[in-house]
């Protein structure tokens, strides 16, 4: 798919133009007004869509209007649900060539409506043996250049990372991960297991004990000259999560393939970062494992040494998450950034607290925490920020070892939150729970169901914002 674009998307000869409606107004074609808006056919309720046939009538052969409600209303947020909705329609029904004709809407219009087109294509057809020929070749847009580009960028970041979410763990192994994650061009070392055990990552080994599949510890480098600001992002990178000798039920297992969504998000950015070459240097880290019960597989009771020297007892074999970021996060704050930020599908307490609309967030800096709100607010992620109160952590004593792995089962995402703040030292840190957000079982928005790239949108928007 090609996004081109035009003077007057009007007047392109195509399958299918979409045009929009507000309510209480009439559209931009003659022919819409005609035929759907004076007859009282389409309100322009929003999302609601409404198909004509134009018969030679216009260069385009059909016309979808798309409702965008009440004007007063209306945002760039509700305007990329609405344009992935119209994609979705225009695949279905097999056009070729699509243009685009939004009037009275400005604000980041043109970033919005790339990112709507890009996200609402997104299909996961690779093991179909018959994929969907439904694919749109070329899309006609009156837009701001700049901005058009920018968004093919952030999305193809997501889309990358939403085929890595999607890929079945059969095949996104740690060692895959690692192999994706050297094929960047970046300065990336990859740490396997004997370097892993040499610089006492005890927590992390341990959660990869019982699988075959050998642990991973991906380190990617950007840098310029005269970095503004370095960050880190630490994507947790469970290839599969069964919940290890605390076998998790089937109903819960069935969807663990995602259980490496921050990991995606974090090659995600990578894959494309060179491309927008920002004044920062930025560490993309993931401790990639498979949480397994095999015979080698850690246990209850077990007591850990994470990379700091501090000392775990497994409580419960399924907080794996946390155990993996321990020694991520000591090996983020060695190097000396600025900010650290992890990406975690960590909780299901999260998921309970949010749903599938937000992300908790929590952190050690305010200012941090907030300025990745309103990131995420203005593209099209939400995250809402949970308490670190130090009571949190009361559950989490040991009373063998500095601590232990799980808590009280009530505020199960901040107590989490809580064990991963020890293990974070002398940098602004900010923890982004994305259990909720990051794999859908059922359409959402601009979303299919399936993985959504949680985290991209707002985390590279951050950095590129710098
Ligand atoms: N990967 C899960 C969290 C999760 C749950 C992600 C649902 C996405 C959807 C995590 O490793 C986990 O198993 N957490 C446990 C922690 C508990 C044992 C303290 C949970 O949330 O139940
Ligand atoms: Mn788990
Ligand atoms: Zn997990």
């Amino acid at each position: 798919m090609e996004i081109k674009l035009v003077e007057d998307a009007k007047s392109v000869a195509c399958d299918l133009l979409v045009i929009n409606k507000f309510e209480n107004e009439s559209t931009s074609s003659d022919f819409a007004n005609k035929y759907a808006v004076e007859d009282d056919k389409f309100e322009g309720k929003l999302n609601d869509t409404y198909l004509l046939q134009t018969y030679g009538q216009t260069p385009a052969k059909k016309i979808l209007i798309v409702g965008f409600g009440k004007k007063s209303e209306f945002n760039s947020n509700k305007l990329r649900e609405a344009v992935a909705k119209a994609i979705k329609k225009a695949s279905s029904i097999e056009a070729k060539t699509v243009a685009f004709k939004f009037d009275g809407v400005d604000f980041d219009y043109s970033e919005q409506l790339t990112m709507g087109i890009y996200i609402g294509d997104y299909v996961f057809d690779k093991y179909k043996s018959e994929k969907k020929d439904k694919h749109i070749n070329e899309i006609y847009v009156q837009a701001n250049e700049g901005l058009v580009h920018k968004a093919e960028k952030v999305a193809a970041a997501m889309n990358f990372a939403r085929n890595l979410a999607n890929e079945p763990a059969q095949f996104a192994t740690p060692t895959e991960l690692a192999s994706i994650a050297l094929d960047f061009g970046l300065e990336t070392k990859v740490y396997d297991r004997e370097e892993c055990e040499k610089m006492g990552m005890g927590a992390f080994l341990a959660v990869g004990r019982g699988s075959a599949q050998e642990p991973k510890f991906i380190h990617m480098k950007y840098t310029c000259d005269n970095p503004k600001k370095r960050i880190a992002i630490i994507g947790k990178g469970i290839c599969f999560d069964s919940g290890g000798l605390d076998i998790k039920p089937a109903s819960s297992m069935l969807t663990m393939k995602d259980d490496m969504s921050g990991a995606a998000c974090v090659l995600g950015i990578m894959s494309i970062i060179k491309e927008f070459n920002p004044q920062v240097e930025v560490h993309g880290i993931i401790a990639a494992c498979e949480n397994m019960p095999g015979c080698s597989a850690y246990k209850p009771g077990d007591i850990l040494t994470a990379k700091n020297g501090k000392t775990i007892e497994v409580d419960n074999t399924d907080a794996e998450g946390r155990l993996t970021l321990a020694d991520a996060l000591c090996y983020a704050c060695e190097l000396g950034v600025d900010e650290v930020i992890d990406l975690a599908t960590l909780t299901g307490a999260c998921m309970v607290a949010l749903g599938t609309h937000a992300a908790g967030i929590m952190g050690n800096d305010e200012d941090l925490v907030k300025r990745l709100i309103d990131v995420a607010d203005r593209n099209g992620e939400r995250y809402w920020q949970l308490p670190l109160w130090e009571e949190y952590g009361d559950s989490l004593k040991s009373d063998v070892a500095d601590m232990q792995n799980t808590g009280s089962r009530w505020g199960g995402a901040s107590a989490a939150g809580i064990f991963l703040q020890k293990f974070v030292k002398d940098v602004k840190w900010a923890h982004i729970d994305i259990a909720g957000t990051a794999f859908l079982d059922k359409p959402q928005k601009e979303f299919i169901k399936g993985a959504t790239g949680a985290g991209v949108r707002a985390i590279l928007n951050y950095i590129l914002e710098v």
